[in-house]
């Protein structure tokens, strides 16, 4: 079985592959068996004691608590990441909501990134405040120094960077160091870099949360999430994992380990054809705005290099103003981006902007969310089609404009 060598360590392309693979344990087969199970049987009365009672547990007794195949990949996760424990669930967001329950108590303050995916600013907004948790939402600029956020009680800080709408950086170093010296929990949604371009953990992040579902399952074809951080953070969560029953099923952890293991291939290829996509819409008349954090233009480029060391496909980017019927027919016209909410999947995505947060004006406004800007997920298709597609795409728009 390959595990890692501290001393002389391996390429990671290498660890993606086999670590903690182990053939000669099922048959010799390469890939690991698909355990479908509620339960674990004990082989006797005093077995059965002994796990009870505490006196010697057993590694799996019941499903929600531990899988094989599940565990496998968390092991594979919780290495890649510099962590020292990884817990797998059913969707990102029940990996989010999980370190936010293990982490928080009635009374805490948490202060949170102003363009956190939906979702989640949702639970900060509606489900903590039911149980007596306050969030501050603060912008990206503030990151580097969030001191005048604080408030005595505040207990975490949850940033997702890169953004995953507009692309915000934020300052992780800086974060890490304030929470650090205030007995303050961090957490990093770390979804669009994956451990393999952004390491949170080692700039002192407490804990990385993943939606498997984007580029690790990369298929689009399961919801997971991947909970990974420090010990002293990962025991608290740990703790709250079985009471809320997120665990994923052993198919969906299996599809999970088999996209990790080209996960490396396919982000390089996202992250090239992403970067060419960027540039050509730079270069477009109609483009006012890249949204693309490894472009020189982008103004979070530089913090961005000097935390992150790699760019996957999702960005977005923003055309002159002509009015909804140019932006539908632009839409209508393309042929290779399908039109849907995900991202980090094999194909490209887009979606429009402008109905994010509808109705709000005002916290449109805030974000900086405005009509005429898309988010694509470039996918391994050819750039040069992709190119075309958003080519003829840009025609579309503007001939609706002069109708
Ligand atoms: C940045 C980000 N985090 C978390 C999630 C939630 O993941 P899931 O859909 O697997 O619950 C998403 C989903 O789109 C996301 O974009």
């Amino acid at each position: 079985m390959l595990t890692p060598d501290t001393h002389d360590p391996l390429h990671v392309s290498t660890e993606l592959g086999h670590l903690y693979d182990d053939p000669q344990a099922h048959y010799g087969t390469v890939n690991p068996p698909v355990y479908h199970a509620s339960t674990y049987t004990f082989p006797d009365y005093e077995a059965w004691k002994a796990n009870t009672t505490g006196e010697k547990p057993r590694e799996f007794t019941y499903n929600i608590r531990h899988n094989p195949t599940t565990q496998l990949l968390e092991r594979k996760i919780a290495h890649l990441e510099g962590a020292d424990d990884c817990i797998a669930s059913s969707s990102g967001m029940s990996a989010i909501s999980m370190a936010l329950i293990g982490l928080l108590n009635a009374g805490d303050h948490v202060l949170c990134i102003n363009t956190v995916y939906g979702p989640v600013r949702g639970a900060f907004e509606h489900l903590l405040p039911r149980y007596g948790v306050e969030t501050t939402f603060f912008p990206a600029a503030a990151s580097a120094d969030l001191s005048d956020y604080l408030r005595p009680n505040t207990r975490l800080i949850h940033v997702e960077s890169p953004s995953t709408g507009l692309f915000e950086i934020q300052d992780l170093r800086a974060v890490a160091k304030l929470a650090k010296a205030k007995g303050i929990w961090t957490v990093i949604d770390n979804t669009w870099a994956t451990p393999l371009y952004q390491q949170p953990i080692a700039l002192g992040i407490d804990v990385s949360v993943h939606a498997g579902t984007k580029y690790i399952g990369g298929h689009s074809d399961i919801m997971f999430g991947l909970t990974a951080g420090t010990a002293a953070a990962m025991k608290k969560i740990r703790n709250v994992y079985t009471t809320l029953g997120a665990c994923p099923g052993p198919d969906d952890s299996y599809l999970a380990l088999r996209g990790l293991r080209t996960l490396h291939v396919r982000l390089k290829q996202h992250e090239a054809s992403g970067l060419a996509v960027a540039r050509w819409l730079e270069s477009q008349p109609d483009v006012v705005r890249v949204n693309h954090p490894g472009l020189e233009s982008f103004p979070g480029h530089a913090l961005h290099r000097s935390q992150t060391s790699g760019d996957s496909g999702l960005f977005s980017f923003e055309l002159e103003p002509r009015g909804e019927a140019a932006r539908a027919a632009f839409v209508n016209s393309l042929r290779f981006f399908g039109l849907g909410y995900s991202w980090g999947g094999y194909e490209s995505l887009l979606s429009p902007l402008a109905f994010q947060y509808y109705g709000n004006a005002a916290l449109r406004q805030e974000l900086g969310l405005r009509d005429d800007q898309f988010r694509v997920s470039i996918g391994l298709e050819g750039v040069d089609d992709l190119i075309a597609d958003l080519s003829a795409g840009l025609n579309a728009y503007r001939r609706t404009d002069i109708q």
